[in-house]
């Protein structure tokens, strides 16, 4: 055993040791606990995040908003805390909503929630002028209680402004499937039903939360965190909408993301008129080391979403410009001569914790069917390399990622999804981003993503590739600038 011979060197072994866990480009509740994005929100020149927070504990509680500005979505000021329980309708939680900007005023809608009140689930408004400081509006809660077409699970209303209409979705379920109820309003405050904008068909879950609807690539899609059997999961329904009384008619549905950490994500429109999603980086009843630490639960980075070129399926890639706070610190291309059979890895390359792996596949090589494995070394000491391991499968048409030897002390497993065939005769490039305790793949379009948290022992980092097939044409890794603030 180490003796310590002096007072810095035992608190700085004591400071390592506790690992923290404590992400660099993610948000993450200054302490306590956090789960879904809320009031995703461009207002007065800044992006405006809030987001399900109990601040007293890392654990959920009575629900309050926390709140946090950005002009990039990597780097955040935290702010006060914008919405407290602290009414009789709202008394049991602020649970989830949504964001408005109307005449200079920033709107938010969320729902009022009461256990053994009756309804115990009521949607409300409050409203700023400054971003900083809300009001809670007298006409609360504006819906105060369901439609005889939902039922007492009757939450996170999802509004938008079109023209002089105001619309909201409020996620529900009825007889046990879930549903979406659409409501319309000529002010944001008196809001009339409209009528059930989809009902799940058996098999696709018994309660609908997060509902979100709008308008990627020319086609409607509709977005929702289903409970199913007792689990969650996200899905996409792409169809049409073809007018403001009409149900919305499914073409197709997928997964938003295959991996073990992506829960109730929200989109909305950013600066550029893009359409941006952040999703709550956890999921319930999911291991949560950090909470040793006073912390819990972190936002994802931010995505663009896109349709794949065959418009049937939903991509989600790392928004546009995000490179821009990472400094590459190792390039290799095959022009450069390295045989690349042997793999790869950047052993003698200082990471750090927080860092993004480019890697990019050529199309004219796809030919030559193989396996080209990705092996993600996130941690190495005395032998036993604690991994996330990505792996792309042109032959078999299977993607994975595989979390069994990812973290400490919390169980790992592989998450598979298909690959579309057509990326045989594609460019692919697969683009990681690692922070201290996750791991988010994007491949290709973007309509394959995974992402995990993890937890591994604090140190050294490194990446390494093995490439069977020799497909890899360029490996970029780039280590995050830690001094790029606001
Ligand atoms: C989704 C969710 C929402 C609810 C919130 C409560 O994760 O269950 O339906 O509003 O979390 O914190």
């Amino acid at each position: 055993m180490k003796t310590i011979t002096n007072v810095q060197e035992g608190l700085d072994m004591i400071t390592k040791d506790l690992h923290t866990y404590r992400l660099h480009f993610h948000l993450m509740p200054p302490t306590g606990w956090m789960n879904d994005p809320n009031g995703l929100s461009y207002f007065n020149g800044e992006y405006h995040v809030f987001y399900q927070h109990y601040p007293f504990d890392p654990k959920w509680g009575p629900m309050h908003w926390g709140h946090a500005v950005s002009r990039d979505l990597l780097h955040f000021t935290d702010l006060p805390v914008a919405l407290f329980p602290d009414k009789s309708y709202d008394e049991g939680g602020c649970f989830s909503g949504s964001a408005v900007v109307s005449d200079g005023e920033l709107y938010l809608f969320y729902t009022g929630h009461v256990d053994g009140r009756s309804p115990k689930e009521v949607q409300c408004l409050a409203t700023s002028t400054d971003g900083i400081v809300f009001t809670k509006h007298a006409a609360n809660p504006v819906i105060p209680g369901p439609p005889l077409e939902g039922s007492a699970d009757f939450r996170d209303p999802k509004v938008w402004k079109s023209g002089d209409t105001w619309y909201m979705l409020v996620g529900s379920e009825k007889n046990g499937l879930g549903r979406v109820l659409l409501y319309t309003s000529k002010d944001g405050v008196t809001w009339s039903f409209s009528h059930v904008l989809l009902s799940a068909q058996a098999g696709e879950g018994e309660m609908w939360e997060c509902p979100d609807l709008f308008v990627v690539d020319g086609r409607h899609v509709l977005i929702l965190s289903r409970v199913r059997d007792g689990g969650h999961e996200v899905v996409y329904y792409i169809g049409d909408w073809p007018h403001a009384r009409a149900p919305f008619e499914v073409h197709h549905v997928g997964y938003l993301d295959y991996g073990s950490h992506f829960y109730a994500p929200q989109t909305f429109v950013g600066a550029s008129h893009e359409r941006i999603l952040l999703g709550w980086m956890d999921r319930w009843n999911a291991p949560m080391p950090s909470q040793q630490a006073g912390w819990a639960g972190a936002l994802t980075v931010p995505r663009v979403l896109r349709l794949t070129d065959d418009g049937t399926r939903l991509g989600m890639i790392p928004m546009p410009g995000i490179e821009a706070a990472f400094e590459p610190v190792f390039a290799w291309d095959r022009e450069s001569g390295r045989d690349f059979e042997n793999g790869f890895a950047s052993d003698g390359v200082e990471l750090g914790e927080a860092y993004a792996l480019d890697v990019y596949l050529d199309a004219k090589e796809i030919g030559r069917m193989g396996k080209s494995q990705i092996s993600l070394v996130t941690h190495a000491s005395s032998g036993e390399d604690q991994q996330v391991l990505v792996t792309l499968d042109f032959d078999q048409l299977v993607a994975s990622t595989d979390t069994r030897a990812a973290s400490m002390g919390v169980e790992g497993a592989v998450y598979p999804s298909p690959v579309p065939a057509s990326w045989r005769t594609k460019s692919i490039r697969v683009r990681v981003f690692v922070d201290t305790s996750s791991v988010e793949v994007f491949a290709g379009d973007g309509s394959l993503t995974w992402t995990h948290r993890m937890y591994p022992s604090s140190g050294k980092r490194s990446v390494r590739l093995q490439d069977e097939a020799g497909w890899i044409t360029r490996v970029v890794v780039s280590r995050w600038i830690e001094e790029n603030k606001n």
